[in-house]
């Protein structure tokens, strides 16, 4: 059921990137769960959009982060404390925590930065390999330093880091006892399917797909999934709001994506 929250704050935190408050206050927030915001309270845009769950802020609410990139964010980046909007959630698996004695490593690339943080919470040691384009958005990686992380980064015009994909130091990072958590790019997250099925580590995907309902009904975020060695869980398609949007990168059908 869709109830209001009040905005908090709604801070730009660099040209197009803002983090919002709100107090919503979920019974359970787990790593990987998504919320579905409805930006306006008139027709356009009709449908609410998925934003993914960054942190809990201790006995206030949860805080989003999130990137213009058309309308309906636009029309949120406008938004002002003390407004209210329409929040449906939490919804989605979420992140399962790792087997003990697995190497954790987390692989991302922009805003798949986000169901990230509380995973980097619970864990004890790890490391993050951040991809961007350049230097510019390398500010989303603040947040983490404070952890117990190695932090590996690659852009794409070698301002930062290794020059080059992130998907490059995932083959020099993976060992096959490693678990990797990925989420971000399409493309990235198809490399990373193969890298660690090629050295027998296991890996989490977060996918992101244009979401309509957001709770399993429009049918509209169906990925192709694989068949499955449980009975139960051999389905043709997979929804990736109420299946996912976590998914072993085994069971998902990566040449038709
Ligand atoms: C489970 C989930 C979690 C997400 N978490 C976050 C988050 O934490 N922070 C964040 O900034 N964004 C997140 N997104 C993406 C976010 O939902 C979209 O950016 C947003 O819906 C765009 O709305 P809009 O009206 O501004 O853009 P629209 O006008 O709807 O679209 C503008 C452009 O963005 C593209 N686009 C829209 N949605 C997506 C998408 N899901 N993936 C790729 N391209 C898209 C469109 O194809 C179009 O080119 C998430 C998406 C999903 C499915
Ligand atoms: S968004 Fe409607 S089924 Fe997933």
């Amino acid at each position: 059921m869709e109830i209001k929250s009040e905005i908090l704050y709604n801070e730009r935190l660099s040209a197009g990137y803002y983090k919002l408050g709100l107090s919503w206050k979920a019974a359970k927030v787990v790593a990987g769960h998504f919320v579905m915001l409805r930006v306006s309270d008139g027709l356009d845009p009709l449908l609410r959009r998925p934003f993914g769950i960054y942190r809990a802020i201790k006995g206030r609410g949860v805080e989003l982060l999130y990137r213009v990139v058309g309308k309906g964010t636009e029309i949120l980046s406008n938004k002002r404390p003390g407004e209210r909007l329409g929040i449906l959630g939490p919804l989605g698996n979420g992140f399962t925590e790792p087997e003990k004695g697995r190497k954790i490593i987390m692989l991302t690339g922009g805003m798949g930065i986000v169901p990230l943080y509380m995973l980097a919470e619970s864990i004890e040691s790890g490391t993050l390999i951040f991809g961007a384009r350049s230097r510019k958005e390398t500010f989303l990686l603040k947040d983490f330093r404070k952890f117990a992380l190695k932090i590996k980064t690659a852009t794409e015009d070698g301002s930062v880091g290794r020059k080059g994909l992130a998907t490059d130091l995932l083959e020099e990072e993976i060992t096959p006892e490693a678990i990797v958590y990925a989420c971000g790019p399409m493309g990235m997250l198809k490399a990373a399917a193969g890298i660690a099925m090629n050295s027998g580590a296991k890996c989490m995907v977060s996918l992101e797909r244009s979401m309509a309902c957001g709770i399993g009904v429009c049918l509209g975020c169906a990925v192709k999934a694989k068949p499955h060695k449980d009975e139960k869980e051999n389905r043709l398609y997979k929804m990736v709001c109420s299946d996912g949007p976590v998914f072993d990168s085994e069971d998902i059908d990566w040449d038709v994506l």
